[in-house]
């Protein structure tokens, strides 16, 4: 499959058609971004742990019954996958308190709810992404109420899938944000990537954070952190 003329480029990603209408290639960057385009730079191979991690992800979700964009990771930075529209909106799971939330609340990071916490967040840069609720966001024409309905619940299976895989690797799926998107035939599909740029991964036991906080907090040894996620998930 060859990739042709380039679609979109977002902050850690590129789209490219194919000759096939239904399929497009997503390429994966090194660029890092944080705090909405303020914080930026580029991690070497970045892009390659990512298109890798986020392919074995989705491999494993694909096995637990979960539909998604991604067919298949085609070289170190490409992936195939089914044309979709995305849902402008983020659904953020929190097991554990952490980042916007601990700040925003005054909770201290690392606080248990005792029930599950699921944030969306309405996908516009030039706002900040703002957190809204679902009444915001069937106003805002981004989804109808049974739509988000669906997309709730493929979260929540989701999110159980990926406690099981983690927890198995040793880690703490703390955080994590997923996107969805409509195929051309109708069908809610998740998109976009799992990744330590998008999910907050904490050591079991010594906590220590192997995601993307180490590039937003400056705590050093970023790639490290996730050729070690790789690592683990490939083992
Ligand atoms: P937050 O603490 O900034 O709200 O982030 C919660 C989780 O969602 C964390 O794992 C990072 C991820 N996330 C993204 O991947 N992209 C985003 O634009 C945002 C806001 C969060």
């Amino acid at each position: 499959m060859e990739k042709q003329q380039m679609l979109y480029e977002g902050k850690a990603k590129q789209v490219f058609k194919t000759e096939n209408p239904d399929l497009i290639i997503i390429r994966y960057k090194d660029d890092a971004t944080a705090y909405n385009n303020v914080k930026k730079a580029s991690i070497d191979n970045k892009g390659l742990l990512n298109n890798e991690i986020s392919a074995i992800i989705f491999g494993k979700l694909h096995e637990a019954g979960i539909k998604t964009h991604f067919i298949e990771r085609l070289n170190e930075r490409d992936q195939l996958c089914r044309v979709v529209k995305i849902f402008p909106l983020e659904f953020i799971v929190r097991n554990i308190i952490a980042g916007s939330m601990a700040k925003r609340l005054d909770i201290p990071e690392g606080t248990k709810p005792n029930n599950l916490i699921i944030d969306i967040c309405y996908k516009k840069d030039e706002l900040g992404d703002p957190l809204i609720n679902n009444d915001h966001a069937v106003a805002l024409g981004t989804a109808t109420y049974e739509e988000l309905e669906t997309m709730y619940s493929i979260t929540r299976k989701i999110n159980e899938v990926l406690i099981e895989l983690f927890k198995e690797l040793g880690i703490t799926l703390v955080d994590f944000k997923i996107e969805f998107g409509k195929t051309l035939d109708g069908e809610i599909v998740l998109a976009d990537e799992i990744s330590p740029d998008t999910c907050r991964l904490w050591d079991i036991e010594t906590n220590e954070k192997l995601d993307k906080d180490r590039f937003r907090r400056d705590l050093g040894k970023v790639k490290e952190a996730y050729e070690e996620i790789l690592k683990r998930l490939k083992k």
